[in-house]
């Protein structure tokens, strides 16, 4: 019988993957081209968690993971982020510098499955931690809580497979519930808001904290 050679296919970082030293455009073919790589990182992540979630529910009846959400920035918002932050238009700049482009988050009932859900990712082959950002132990100042991924993931394309930077947030539904109406008030009103609201806000982000440990000490 003949032998079938091994399969030798490349991978490369998504920054190499063309050579994107070129200027960025809004509605051109090299930017459909990079969205569509994003699109298909993001599809391939929630796949591997939605299996993760349907495992945990048939194999061990329980709710590992609520629900999943992802999104991914329109070219003109990741233009207006280079801008702001003052980054060299290019797409190799983007792709280095832009963590965001693609977004999945992972919303859980309890604030330990968080941290059941960062150990589960870390286990899947392929995925790679860039880096990662507890604000679940350590809130930021504004209150927010929630744990932060950068996760490559490897994309199988015809001849060579690519590593697609992804951020990850890993939040509780009292987490994101809250989140969810501080981006609304801070994000959203044109004027920027006052000293007494932010420390409402700040407040209130203890509350859920309080009431987050309270539902886990319940349920274990
Ligand atoms: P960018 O701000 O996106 O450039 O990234 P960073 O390096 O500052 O990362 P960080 O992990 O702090 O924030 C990334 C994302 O988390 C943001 O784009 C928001 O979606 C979310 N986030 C961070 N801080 C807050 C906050 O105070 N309130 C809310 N609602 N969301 C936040
Ligand atoms: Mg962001």
């Amino acid at each position: 019988m003949k032998k079938t050679k091994n399969k030798e296919i490349g991978i490369v970082e998504m920054q190499n993957f063309l050579s994107y030293n070129e200027k960025i455009e809004e509605k051109t073919n090299t930017f459909e081209k990079i969205m569509a790589i994003y699109e298909m990182a993001i599809n391939e992540l929630e796949t591997k968690i939605n299996n993760l979630k349907k495992e945990y529910q048939v194999f061990y009846n329980y709710d590992l993971v609520d629900h999943v959400n992802t999104r991914i920035k329109t070219p003109k918002s990741i233009i207006n982020k280079m801008n702001k932050k003052g980054y060299e238009l290019t797409y190799k700049e983007m792709i280095e510098n832009i963590n965001d482009i693609a977004g999945v988050r992972i919303v859980c009932q309890l604030k330990d499955d968080i941290f059941k859900i960062r150990n589960l990712l870390e286990k899947i082959p392929g995925l790679i931690i860039e880096k990662e950002k507890d604000y679940v132990t350590y809130p930021k100042e504004s209150g927010y809580s929630s744990y932060h991924l950068i996760l490559k993931v490897p994309i199988t394309l015809s001849n060579q497979i690519i590593y697609v930077k992804i951020e990850v947030q890993i939040r509780t539904l009292a987490m994101d519930f809250w989140a969810t109406i501080e981006h609304k008030v801070k994000y959203k009103s044109e004027q920027e808001i006052n000293k007494k609201v932010s420390k409402e806000l700040v407040n209130y982000a203890k509350i859920v904290n309080k009431l987050d440990n309270k539902m886990m000490l319940m349920n274990n």
